[in-house]
């Protein structure tokens, strides 16, 4: 392949006019697209894909061009270079496949619909007009759509329409923005409005699939987002409007289109009346993202994709800053804790892992770039540790600058330090690389040797890893003033232990607040003092204490079968937190028995004692004015007790199935899958399995779809698993977005994993034509090595993904993955018997 320039380098648009017409009918549409820039060579390229280009002309004169598929290309010259308008003919198809310019499918009262809508990052604006896609060329669009418009059709676009003059809809100009935030959208919509304290329209859209109150939690966290985001970052929102789309077909979660996000339904729109305190806690979250990009990624934009981590994990972290802002009560950063914490001390072990800071160029691998575990999770945690080094007003003063410094332009990283770095006085940006450039992150090991009280610091890994010398420096919030605040070398001695810790009076601790990115291992005495004093930790740091150990374990550097006795310890917190992370180690448990042994059985009893006080405590059904934390934690505790097979939890659960089977919808949303799913299970018939199945076509809450799904794929019926698996292909039912989650349930589900495997290798070509291309696709495999553990699976698996490792974005994923397997496999192989002695005595 010829090597890959950035077109922006010949060609510089300053604006560009863009008709379209758009026909429904026949998937197609044509487009004429107005260019004017600055030319810096003579032989320029724009951007184009799958667009049958019938003529350019230049200044008026039409030009001979060459179309380069194999770059996205369209080569030609211009006479001088300088000023020029470059005017490009064009007709495209409307494709399937979620990029682009695509249709969303859906269904009102049996009648099938579309809208049509947009998806243009990360480098599919090309799909649409021709260009120069890339985030560096900013530039200003006039966008003018016509359509086969039926009455009462709505037209969505960054700016407001200006007029509609023979069917043709006339958007206001914008700002200098990048191509991969253009966007609009058209169809039977309905919408709720609202303004902000500063003038600021917001408005949120769906489908009429949805009952009109579905709106009303998204546009009052919109709202009250923009208000927080203007005050924080002290710059005002610069658009007239901020619309929320829910578009039914979807490839990511969400999409910062300035002024016009994008939404998948299950995260902007919900039930107020009967969608569970997390649901809720995710949606918000994920529109304050999207709301935080309008400035850091819209606004401020980075200059090449490599630069992607300071658009992610920037929107990453701020949203629960917003969150946590406007909705107190929720206490969002535990939400942190549970999920992108785990996440990233996860994936970010394994070697071969990508750094938050990645080069690349090839279109094909920038998609590959958005390793939610790395990019967003590792990436927020590193601006976590930012911001506790620098408070919130040094952070707030530094942000100022930098939207003032580069606002509708671009920047580094290293632009952020420089500000961040004027604004505190501190070489935030020396502290930050060694985050930011390498991967993994370190193990703190703090020991008492010779009566010295010792810390030392090497890279973390579970499996195989080779050890590069790589050193970190760690912000070590530590309880005892004699340890550094930031520790660089590989080892420091703090003092005599004896008399640290007769002066401090409590235990030795590291990473309080668990806001760093390392773990701890302490030796035996310390974390002896620790157990000794656990009630004196909160609920984080007991989070910490257990996901460390389990990491440890997975390690290897701990034995596992001495994480087990310490669940029992954690077992009557009323914290969701604690809960969160003691049944994050009991679920992963689980890999170490033998499906129906008498092993399982003693697993099941570990369950029953670790969740029979609380069930007892918090009963089935949600209760009124009851804390956060109880609602929070009942899921926990209730599928613990359904895996322990606890008679009274599956007669309980059996019970509310059959008082609601006349209205399953209408079941609390917070239990409605474990009821589901126990009925299916432990009472499934082919009528309650094809009865559920309808409600998931014909249901348009997401919510209660994620439910459904769960109850079903959870069959042990062979032939029912097998009627699940010939819908996999049938968007009439599981539409592409979802199928990864039903692929995972069914895998995961020992009764249908051969099947699930099965059908992943037979229809891999088909999988690649449907949800190929964008990043859903390498997940699968994420997904399938998250699940297998033995070696015979591990051996299928490299047989069926080795040859398929230079496929270009699928190298680095098969590479670990083919690790991740391997070390549990081995993990398992020298545990078993250790482990399940240890469940049994616990
Ligand atoms: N910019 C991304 C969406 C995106 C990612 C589009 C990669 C194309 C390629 C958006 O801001 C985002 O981060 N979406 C997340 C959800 C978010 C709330 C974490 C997603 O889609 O997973
Ligand atoms: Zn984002």
């Amino acid at each position: 392949m010829a090597e890959l320039t950035h077109f922006y380098e010949y060609f510089q648009p300053t604006n560009y006019n863009i008709y379209l017409d758009i026909n429904r009918g026949i998937k197609q549409f044509s487009g004429q697209t107005t260019i004017t820039g600055n030319a810096k060579a003579e032989k320029i390229a724009l951007h184009q894909k799958y667009l049958e280009i019938n003529t350019i002309t230049v200044d008026g004169a039409a030009v001979e061009f060459t179309m380069d598929n194999d770059h996205d290309a369209v080569r030609f010259s211009v006479p001088k270079t300088g000023e020029v308008t470059i005017v490009v003919d064009y007709k495209a198809p409307l494709t399937d496949s979620m990029m682009g310019i695509y249709p969303s499918h859906y269904e009102v009262n049996g009648e099938k619909k579309q809208i049509i809508g947009t998806q243009f990052e990360t480098n599919f604006a090309r799909q649409a007009f021709p260009g120069i896609d890339e985030p560096a060329a900013k530039a200003k669009f006039d966008l003018a759509i016509k359509f086969d418009e039926q009455p009462g059709e709505t037209v969505l676009a960054n700016m407001p329409e200006q007029k509609v003059e023979n069917g043709v809809h006339y958007f206001d100009t914008t700002v200098r923005m990048s191509t991969y935030l253009v966007a609009f959208a058209f169809g039977d919509l309905q919408s709720k409005t609202t303004t902000t304290k500063s003038g600021v329209k917001v408005g949120v859209f769906g489908t009429k699939a949805h009952q009109a109150k579905e709106l009303d939690f998204a546009l009052d966290i919109a709202k009250r987002s923009i208000e927080f985001y203007e005050d924080f970052y002290q710059t005002p929102y610069p658009l007239p409007h901020s619309w929320q789309l829910a578009l039914p077909d979807f490839s990511a979660g969400a999409m910062e289109n300035w002024g016009l996000v994008t939404y998948r339904e299950a995260y902007l729109l919900l039930d107020p009346d009967n969608t569970a305190l997390e649901m809720k806690q995710l949606v918000a979250t994920v529109i304050a993202h999207e709301l935080a990009h309008q400035w850091f990624g819209d606004l401020v934009t980075m200059q090449w994709w490599d630069d992607l981590w300071l658009n992610e994990s920037f929107a990453n972290m701020m949203e629960y800053v917003a969150i946590d802002a406007i909705q107190p009560d929720w206490h969002i950063w535990e939400l942190f804790q549970t999920s992108d914490v785990p996440s990233a001390l996860q994936r970010d072990a394994t070697d071969g892992v990508q750094s938050v800071h990645v080069a690349v160029e090839d279109p094909a691998e920038i998609d590959a770039l958005f390793d939610g575990a790395i990019v967003y999770a590792k990436g927020a945690r590193m601006l976590v540790m930012v911001r506790a080094l620098l408070g919130d007003d040094a952070l707030r003063k530094g942000l100022k600058k930098y939207f003032a410094a580069h606002q509708y332009g671009n920047a580094k990283g290293a632009d952020l330090w420089a500000a961040l770095a004027d604004a505190s006085g501190m070489n935030v940006g020396e502290i930050m690389n060694s985050w930011l450039e390498q991967p993994g992150y370190p193990v703190v090991t703090a020991a008492v040797e010779n009566g010295k009280l010792t810390l030392s610091q090497q890279q973390f890994f579970i499996g195989q890893g080779q050890d590069a010398g790589r050193k970190w420096q760690i912000p070590l919030n530590s309880n005892y003033a004699a340890a550094p605040k930031i520790m660089a070398d590989k080892q420091v001695t703090l003092g005599d232990y004896a008399q640290l810790r007769d002066e401090n009076g409590q235990p030795f601790r590291l990473n309080q607040g668990n806001n760093s990115h390392f773990i701890v291992k302490y030796d035996a005495t310390l974390l002896q003092d620790i157990l000794d004093h656990l009630s004196d930790l909160d609920a984080i740091d007991q989070l910490a204490l257990l996901q460390d150990q389990r990491l440890l374990a997975e390690g290897g550097q701990i034995s596992y079968a001495d994480v087990v006795p310490l669940l029992t310890r954690f077992a009557d917190s009323h914290s969701n937190v604690v809960n969160a992370a003691l049944y994050q180690v009991a679920n992963n448990l689980k890999k170490f028995v033998t499906p129906d042994s008498a092993e399982e059985k003693h697993l099941q009893a570990l369950f029953d004692k670790l969740s029979a006080a609380q069930v007892a405590r918090l009963g089935w059904t949600p209760q009124a004015g009851e804390s956060n934390d109880d609602q929070l934690t009942r899921p926990y505790v209730l599928s613990a007790a359904l895996y322990a097979k606890n008679a009274a939890a599956v007669a309980s659960a059996h019970d509310l199935f059959t008082a609601n089977k006349a209205d399953l919808a209408a079941l609390p949303a917070d239990i409605r899958m474990f009821v589901l799913r126990n009925e299916v299970k432990n009472y499934g018939s082919a009528e309650r399995f094809e009865q559920l199945l309808t409600a998931y076509r014909q249901t348009s809450d997401a919510s209660y779809k994620a439910d459904i799904r769960a109850a079903l794929t959870s069959t042990t019926d062979p032939e029912l698993v097998q009627r699940l698996i010939s819908h996999f292909e049938d968007a009439d039912t599981i539409k592409p977005q979802d199928l990864r989650g039903w692929y995972r349930g069914v895998l995961a589900n020992d009764a249908g994993q051969q099947a699930a495997w099965d059908w992943l290798r037979n229809d891999w070509q088909w999988l690649e034509d449907t949800v190929g291309g964008d990043m859903e696709f390498t997940t699968y495999i994420t997904v399938t090595a998250g699940i297998f553990h033995t070696p015979e699976r591990l051996a299928e698996f490299k047989a069926f993904f080795e040859p398929k490792l230079n496929t270009p974005g699928l190298t680095r994923e098969i590479k670990m993955d083919i690790k991740v397997i391997e070390s549990r496999v081995n993990l398992i192989e020298a545990e078993k018997a250790a482990v399940n002695q240890a469940i049994a005595q616990a």
